[in-house]
């Protein structure tokens, strides 16, 4: 058997690929087989002693299933070891009943994830009062890992990125905000967000805050209906910014949502590559290679 070897989730097959080539490791597809009643037949032709499946969790409901079958089958074929690399890792916001009766979905999916994997591998988690991603995976290894040097790159490519301002739309973009700002040398800009409801917010802005004439950078972790960031371009465009663009570790909005971004004043959209989307800018490849080196070095 392989000592390593990296198994692509259907439609994954190009960035795991980029991941395998990284590692030097072997790539098998995870292969399905949808039956007219929608169950699924899973299977893997080979496993590696480490099996490495690389699964992006947005559209978690359609994933996950397939995801415990492929860990399953692997496992079966005799891995020892099954590391998950999901780019974008799905359910984790609602991390405490906020009303009696709901469930605590990030419970919930990071144990049925834990009882397959013994590591996963993240990039940018949407974690809140739970601060670290260890604890939502009891007793594995877990590995969150920053976005902020490829949303910084992004940026960067563009030119005198010394010159141009950081904005985190809310409080909870502070940390990449700030992190992306440092490694430019820029100015940021940290905005007050309500949230409503779904694609509902409300953002507010210092009233000195720097921002006549800037060229101005939206940076977040997700943009999922787009509202956040359409509401805070539209802020920055009516205190004089010169121009607004956004970039954003996980591009999970559709084109309706790309539209309304585009035009409340976002003149380009980017974003990494952990979910595939016409916005891609930059893979996370080796981000994802770097943290998993050691995985091939038995
Ligand atoms: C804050 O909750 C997050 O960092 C994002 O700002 C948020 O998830 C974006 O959601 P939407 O695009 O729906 O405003």
């Amino acid at each position: 058997m392989k000592r390593i070897l990296v198994a692509a989730a259907p439609g994954e097959r190009a960035p795991a690929q980029r991941l395998a080539d990284l590692l030097g490791a072997p790539l098998t597809p995870v292969e399905i087989h949808r039956f007219p009643d929608g169950e699924s037949r899973v299977s893997v032709a080979e496993a590696g002693r480490t099996a490495i499946v690389y699964c992006s969790l947005d559209r978690p409901n359609e994933k996950l299933v397939e995801l415990a079958l492929a860990a399953s089958a692997l496992r079966d074929l005799g891995a020892e070891r099954l590391v998950l690399v999901a780019p974008y890792l799905c359910y984790m916001r609602q991390d405490k009943a906020f009303h009696p009766g709901e469930a605590v979905s990030q419970r919930v999916i990071g144990a049925m994830l834990a009882r397959a994997f013994e590591r996963v591998v993240t990039i940018e988690p949407h974690l809140h009062r739970v601060h670290s991603l260890a604890d939502v995976f009891p007793g594995r290894e877990a590995t969150a890992l920053s976005a902020a040097p490829l949303l910084a790159e992004m940026i960067r490519r563009d030119g005198d990125s010394e010159k141009a301002l950081i904005v985190g739309p809310d409080m909870e973009s502070r940390p990449w905000t700030e992190a992306i700002a440092d490694e430019l040398g820029a100015d940021f800009l940290v905005l007050e967000k309500t949230r409503r409801g779904d694609g509902d917010v409300a953002i507010t802005i210092a009233q000195d805050a720097p921002v006549a004439g800037a060229r101005a950078y939206l940076v977040d972790d997700i943009a999922s209906t787009g509202s956040t960031l359409a509401v805070a371009a539209r802020l920055l465009m009516q205190k004089g910014a010169a121009r607004v663009e956004a970039v954003v570790a996980h591009a999970l909005c559709g084109a309706s949502d790309l539209e309304r971004m585009l035009a409340a004043g976002i003149a380009r959209l980017r974003s990494t590559d952990s979910v595939a989307h016409s916005t891609n800018a930059i893979e996370v490849a080796p981000l994802l290679a770097g943290a998993l080196f050691e995985e091939g070095a038995f």
